[in-house]
C-alpha cells in the first residue's frame, strides 16, 4: 500500500489543503478482483430482464466496471441512473431523500439491481428501494461497494456488499469530498478528515 497517492485537484479538499495526502485503502487491483467475485454472485441470483440503476454520482465508477465484468459473465443489464439527494457537500446525512434525477425506464416486472457506493445510514437506499418496489419491479436487489456497518438508521440488508468499510471518510473510485477525489483508482481516505 505504498503507490503514489499524493492527488492533485484542481478543487479545495474541504480541509484547506490542494494537495492533501490520501491514505490507500483499497487499491485498483483488490477492487477489480472483489468486483469480479460480486459479478459471480449476481449471476448466481439469475437476474431477469436486469436493470441495473446506478445511484449517482458516487457509484459511477464502481458501476461502470461491474457492468464490464457482467458483460464478460454473460450478462447483458439494461443501465440506468437516478441521483437522489440525500448528502450534498455536507458530511452529515440530513435524513430525508429526493429524487433530483429519476430513471427513464419503466421497471414493472423486471429484476432491478440498485449500485451505489456506500452503505451507511441505509437511507438512500432504503428511499430507493421502496420507490422501485411501488412502481412494480419484481424484485430490487442491492449491490454497495462497500458498507459501514455501524451506522445502520434503517433496517436494510445489501445484497452484494464490495467490502465491509472502516469509520472512515474514504474518497476515490467515484466518491468525493466536496467534489474532489472521484478520479483516483483506488479507494482512499484522508488522514485527518478520521472519525
Ligand atoms: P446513507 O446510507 O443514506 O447514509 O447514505 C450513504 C451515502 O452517503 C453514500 O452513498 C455516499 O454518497 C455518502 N457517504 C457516506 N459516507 C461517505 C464517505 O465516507 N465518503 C463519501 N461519501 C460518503
Ligand atoms: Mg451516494
Amino acid at each position: 500500500m505504498t503507490e503514489d497517492t499524493t492527488a492533485p485537484t484542481a478543487a479545495d479538499a474541504g480541509h484547506g489543503s490542494r494537495n492533501a495526502r490520501i491514505e490507500v485503502l483499497f487499491d485498483a487491483e483488490t477492487i477489480a478482483e472483489r468486483n469480479r467475485e460480486l459479478v459471480a454472485d449476481i449471476v448466481k441470483a439469475a437476474p431477469e430482464k436486469l436493470v441495473v440503476i446506478a445511484v449517482l454520482k458516487g457509484s459511477f465508477v464502481f458501476a461502470a466496471d461491474l457492468i464490464r465484468s457482467m458483460h464478460h459473465a454473460g450478462l447483458a443489464p439494461e443501465v440506468e441512473f437516478i441521483t437522489l439527494s440525500s448528502y450534498r457537500d455536507a458530511r452529515i446525512s440530513s435524513g430525508h431523500v429526493t429524487v433530483l434525477r429519476d430513471i427513464e425506464t419503466d421497471v414493472r416486472g423486471r429484476d432491478v439491481l440498485l449500485i451505489d457506493d456506500i452503505l451507511e445510514s441505509g437511507r438512500t437506499l432504503a428511499f430507493a428501494k421502496d420507490l422501485l418496489a411501488a412502481r412494480g419491479a419484481r424484485r430490487v436487489m442491492v449491490c454497495v461497494l462497500l458498507e459501514k456497518p455501524h451506522k445502520r438508521a434503517v433496517q436494510i440488508e445489501a445484497d452484494f456488499v464490495g467490502f465491509k468499510c472502516p469509520d472512515y471518510f474514504v474518497v476515490g473510485y467515484g466518491m468525493d469530498v466536496s467534489h474532489a477525489f472521484r478520479q483516483l483508482p483506488f479507494i482512499g481516505y484522508i488522514p485527518e478528515a478520521e472519525k
